[in-house]
C-alpha cells in the first residue's frame, strides 16, 4: 500500500517514510458496501482494520433484541485490534454505514508492528485511552441523566467526533437516522423526536437542510455535559 495514504492515519504518526513503506507491505485493502457486515461479535479474531475512507458502526445486540451503538468510527480510525491484542472473540458487530475503504492488516504483521514500532504502540494506547474516557462518559450519562440528558450527550459525542466548529456553533451533518440516535442514546425514536423538537424549541438547537446545529456549542456542554 502506498505510503502517502498512510502517512495521514494518527496511528503511524511520527513515523519515517522508510517505516511507513514497511508497514505498506504487509496491509492489503479491502472495500465494504453500505450495511456489509464487516465483523461479528464473538468470532474469532484474525485481523485488525484502518478506515481509508467511509464511517463503520459498533454495536452490540441486548438480551431482548435491540442494538446498542458504542461509537460510530471515520477516516484514520482503526478497530478490531481488542480480540488481537487479548485473545478473545471479537468484543462488538462492526458494520459499514457508507461505502467504507479498509486497510487490513493480520494479526502477526500487527503484533510484529508493536515491536517493533513504540511509537505505533503508544499512539494506540492513546486512542484507547479516549475511547474509554468516552465510554465514561457515556455511562455517567445512561446512569445518572433523564431523557432530554442522554440525548443532548449523545449529540455532544457526534459533534465532538464528526462536527464542523464554525464562530460558536456545531455543525452536524450526516447525522445518524433517528432509530441509530436512539440506539446511541439508549432511548426511543419517539423520545429522539420529541427532545430534538423541545431542544430546538428552547433554542439550543436548529435544523437545516438535513443538518442539526448546536447554536451555541459551550453553553450546550455546560448545561448538558454533566
Ligand atoms: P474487536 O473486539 O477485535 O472487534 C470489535 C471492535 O470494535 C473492537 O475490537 C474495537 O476495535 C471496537 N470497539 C469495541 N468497543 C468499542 C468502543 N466502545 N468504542 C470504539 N470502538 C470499540
Amino acid at each position: 500500500m502506498d505510503r502517502e495514504v498512510l502517512k495521514g492515519i494518527p496511528l503511524f504518526s511520527e513515523l519515517s517514510n522508510k517505516d511507513l513503506e514497511k508497514i505498506g507491505q504487509v496491509a492489503s485493502k479491502q472495500r465494504y458496501h453500505k450495511d456489509n457486515l464487516i465483523l461479528i461479535e464473538e468470532e474469532i479474531g484474525s485481523t485488525m482494520f484502518v478506515i481509508l475512507s467511509g464511517r463503520v458502526k459498533i454495536s452490540r445486540i441486548s438480551d431482548d433484541g435491540r442494538e446498542v451503538i458504542l461509537s460510530i468510527l471515520s477516516e484514520g480510525d482503526f478497530f478490531g485490534e481488542m480480540s488481537l491484542l487479548d485473545g478473545q472473540t471479537r468484543s462488538a458487530n462492526v458494520t459499514a454505514i457508507e461505502e467504507s475503504e479498509l486497510m487490513v492488516i493480520r494479526r502477526e504483521d500487527f503484533l510484529q508492528m508493536l515491536r517493533d514500532y513504540p511509537q505505533i504502540a503508544i499512539n494506540l494506547l492513546k486512542e484507547l485511552a479516549q475511547r474509554i474516557r468516552k465510554s465514561d462518559e457515556h455511562i455517567k450519562s445512561l446512569s445518572l441523566q433523564d431523557a432530554t440528558g442522554r440525548v443532548a450527550s449523545t449529540l455532544l459525542r457526534i459533534a465532538e467526533d464528526s462536527g464542523v466548529f464554525r464562530r460558536g456553533q456545531v455543525e452536524i451533518s450526516e447525522l445518524p437516522l433517528q432509530q441509530d440516535l436512539a440506539n446511541m442514546a439508549g432511548t426511543s425514536r419517539e423520545t429522539i423526536s420529541r427532545v430534538i423538537k423541545s431542544l430546538m424549541v428552547q433554542g439550543y438547537l436548529k435544523k437545516e437542510k438535513g443538518k442539526i446545529i448546536i447554536l451555541d456549542y459551550e453553553k450546550f456542554k455546560s448545561i448538558f455535559s454533566r
